[in-house]
Order: C-alpha cells, then sequence, then structure tokens
C-alpha cells in the first residue's frame, strides 16, 4: 500500500511527518515495543529531524536507532549522516547510546568499507531485531534511495543485508548501505521529499512504468508513506 500526502513546503512537510513519526514512536511504544527506527540522511531528513525534535511525545530513551546508509568517512566528519542526525534530533532528545547504532567511520576498527559494511550486518542481525518498525528514505533526483544508485550492483543485492558502495556518483564516493531486501524487511517505509528536482524521481517511482535498475525507489515493496512538498508532488 502507498500513502501520499502533499504539504506547501519544506518546512510544512517537515513538521507534519514530525508529528506523525512522533505519533507513531508513542503508539508503537505503548504496546511495550522498543521501535526500530531507521534514520537517512539528507537536506529535507535533517530539517525533519529539527522538527521531531521539537514535538512532544516519544520516549526517546526507548527508541532504537539504526541508519539506512552512511558516509564512509571518518567519524568526526560533518559528512556523516549520524553527525546530521545528532546535532538536529539525538543529542536534544535524551536517546540511550546502547540502542543507537551507527555505521562504522572510514577512521574506525574495520579494515575498509566492505569489512565495515559486514560489520554493521552483523550488528543488524544480532540485535535480535528481525525487522524495522519504520525505515525513512530521502530520494535523490536520480531516484536513489540510501545509498542504492541507478545502475549499480548493489540495488540488485539479495543475499546480504549491508553491501559497500565504492563509486558513488553522489560524494563521497565510499559509502555503507543496506540492501534492498533490508530496507523491505520493515513494517513501513516513509519517505520524505522536497523540491521541484525532485518531482521527476517521485513521480517515476511511483509510476507503474521502468526497472528498478533505472530508479531504485521502485524496489521499495514495503508498505510506504511519502510525505512530499508542492515541487516534489508537481509531476503527479
Ligand atoms: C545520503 C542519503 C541519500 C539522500 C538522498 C536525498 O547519504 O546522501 O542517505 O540517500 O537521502 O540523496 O538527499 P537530499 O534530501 O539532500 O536531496
Amino acid at each position: 500500500m502507498t500513502e501520499i500526502s502533499v504539504h506547501e513546503d519544506a518546512d510544512d512537510l517537515a513538521r507534519a511527518m514530525a508529528l506523525d513519526l512522533a505519533d507513531r514512536l508513542t503508539t508503537i511504544q505503548a504496546t511495550g515495543q522498543v521501535p526500530q527506527l531507521v534514520l537517512t540522511g539528507g537536506t529535507i531528513a535533517s530539517t525533519l529531524y529539527a522538527a521531531l525534535a521539537d514535538v512532544p511525545g516519544p520516549d526517546w530513551g526507548r527508541v532504537e536507532v539504526w541508519w539506512g546508509d552512511e558516509r564512509y568517512v571518518a567519524a568526526d566528519s560533518e559528512d556523516r549522516n549520524d553527525a546530521q542526525a545528532r546535532t538536529a534530533l539525538l543529542d536534544r532528545v535524551g536517546v540511550d547510546p546502547d540502542l543507537v547504532h551507527p555505521m562504522p567511520a572510514e577512521d574506525g576498527s574495520c579494515t575498509d568499507v566492505d569489512a565495515a559494511a559486514s560489520s554493521y550486518a552483523e550488528t543488524v542481525r544480532g540485535s535480535g531485531a528481525d525487522h524495522f518498525d519504520i525505515v525513512l528514505l530521502g530520494l535523490g533526483p536520480d531516484g536513489h534511495v540510501a545509498s542504492l544508485f541507478p545502475g549499480s550492483t548493489q540495488v540488485h543485492v539479495e543475499d546480504r543485508a549491508v553491501v559497500a558502495v565504492t563509486d558513488s556518483p553522489k560524494p563521497p564516493p565510499q559509502r555503507i548501505s543496506l540492501t534492498m531486501p533490508c530496507l523491505n524487511r520493515t513494517e513501513e517505509v516513509w519517505f520524505v521529499v522536497s523540491g521541484e528536482g525532485k518531482a521527476d524521481a517521485v513521480a517515476r517511482s511511483l509510476s507503474s512504468e521502468g526497472t528498478v535498475a533505472q530508479t531504485p525507489a521502485r524496489g521499495i515493496t514495503a508498505t510506504s508513506r511519502w510525505y512530499l512538498d508542492t515541487g516534489a508532488a508537481s509531476l503527479l
């Protein structure tokens, strides 16, 4: 099932999505579960996180946090998706560090990006959470999700949960990404997409035409919610 909501602009989009996300996390917690939340990188994601930090609701000390992809750079690099999430959200809401799982950094203990991908796959597997509750995804203008890019072999990997990327067309080149099967092992995927520059990718992602190789977002088969602003929705 796919649900689409369109909001006036990026700020309205972020505020509306933050309210829904806080509400969903709270609802999951009310059942006694620890919500399994996968964060994305990206510009509009940062706006979402800032809005989310201002919304009362979930007990952030009981939310388990993962990443869908990460740039394989030094741990203190501002380029890291976890750096962006910590600044905008995690450092402001009081999470339990034992429940926050950043992907390995280039200056960490892994020998290279392949080893780092394998290490994170072990972490995901070892957590016992064999599926997520909500996977957040941004969308590239080329239709990429996480660090799964059009025409790349990583888009089609089925036998692993996490892959290494060494030739990302979106800098930096080295990245770690959850695979499509892993991204789909979730109750829901929530897309957050802003701006006219994404309108074509949104239309291609939601059409019945085209291949996953051309538009990786089409590989998301989990129940999805699309949070768009008017620019991103302008070709629907
Ligand atoms: C990354 C992101 C990537 C991002 C999209 C959209 O590491 O770069 O995870 O998948 O979500 O490229 O990014 P923008 O919202 O900045 O366009």
